[in-house]
């Protein structure tokens, strides 16, 4: 397949804000080991939105919905639940648009999340580590049920605006840039939101096209950003009859991909991007020929003192032997 230069993206923008979307494809290379020559895979870099992650789509435009239907009006702080790169997102559009913009997140999400989150100033609201999203999930309803005249919120988990970004965003630019040619669509369950629009958007211009979702393989994961769904509240946008399949990834697998896309290929990404890729490859292995696109929905810098990396080559004790 002959591809054409793959990124659009604006030299000059009039708010950050134009710059969320037009992500570009890089073709993963190296890590082919068992691949016939007719079968590639690229990866949709989304740790190049503004915002460092896929998120910054789907938090523009629920909060754009929002103003548009008056429900986000001036005096309204913004609320949502999220384990990190959603809130981050939000506190982003908040920055630009001029609305507060208040954060429930599990107290255990990396230092670098909360820091950044901070610097857009934003308020964090901690919930309980041992709860995990769910748990912020929770709190947030209660925050919501105190005073629900003051917030506008986005509700990511059961707003179909969330999906329909990658609707409207996501799809039209894999199948712009593949030229039609994508056969696959992988890409990891946080809200679901990413696998159901994208994949609807490329089903519509070929029923053929296969979306495959992947999640985490227990319930004690260390794969920020995805979801057990086994194990988690369903979220509503969530359609798993909607995709053809779905693979589980366990944690130390997804993090050896990590640590070989960083040296093999370049790429320092999220642990959610090693889990997509390791699922990827289990769709590769099994075909002649096909393009896969993998959604790798953030970089690596917001994780580099969380468990993916303290312990890797011994850096923990090595950091501590120098205090
Ligand atoms: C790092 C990371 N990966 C994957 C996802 C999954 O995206 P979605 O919520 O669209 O399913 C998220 C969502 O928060 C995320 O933060």
């Amino acid at each position: 397949m002959a591809l054409a230069p793959l990124c659009d993206r604006p030299h000059r923008v009039e708010s950050v804000l134009d710059l969320v979307g037009n992500t570009p494809l890089v073709e993963i290379r190296r890590i082919r080991a068992g691949l016939g020559p007719r079968v590639r895979i690229f990866a949709k870099l989304e740790g190049l939105n503004p915002g460092g992650s896929v998120k910054d789509r789907a938090a523009l435009w629920m909060v754009r919905h929002g103003l548009k239907e008056g429900k986000l009006t001036a005096g309204k702080t913004i609320i949502d639940s999220t384990s990190g790169n959603t809130g981050i997102a939000l506190a982003l559009a908040g920055a630009v648009l001029g609305y507060p913009v208040e954060l429930v997140m599990p107290e255990n999400v990396s230092i670098e999340r909360k820091r950044v989150v901070a610097a857009y100033g934003a308020k964090a609201i901690y919930s309980s580590p041992l709860e995990g999203s769910d748990g912020a999930i929770r709190l947030c309803r209660q925050i919501l049920a105190q005073d629900s005249e003051r917030y506008f919120k986005p509700d990511q988990y059961s707003n179909p605006v969330n999906p329909q970004a990658h609707m409207e965003s996501t799809g039209p630019e894999i199948w712009r840039d593949t030229q039609g040619a994508v056969t696959h669509l992988v890409a990891g369950i946080g809200t679901g939101g990413t696998v159901m629009g994208t994949g609807r958007f490329l089903k519509l211009q070929d029923p053929k096209v296969q979306v495959v979702a992947v999640e985490p393989d227990d319930a004690w994961h260390g794969l920020e950003g995805l979801k057990h769904m086994g194990s988690s509240i369903v979220p509503a946008i969530y359609h798993e009859e909607e995709l053809d399949r779905k693979i589980n990834v366990a944690t130390d697998d997804a993090y050896e991909m990590v640590y070989r896309l960083g040296s093999e290929e370049g790429l320092v990404v999220g642990q959610s991007c090693g889990a997509a890729l390791g699922g990827a490859l289990q769709v590769a292995r099994e075909l002649d020929e096909g393009v896969i696109v993998v959604i790798f929905p953030d970089f690596g810098d917001r994780y580099l003192s969380t468990s993916l990396w303290v312990g890797w080559r011994g850096w923990y004790e090595q950091d501590r032997a120098r205090v």
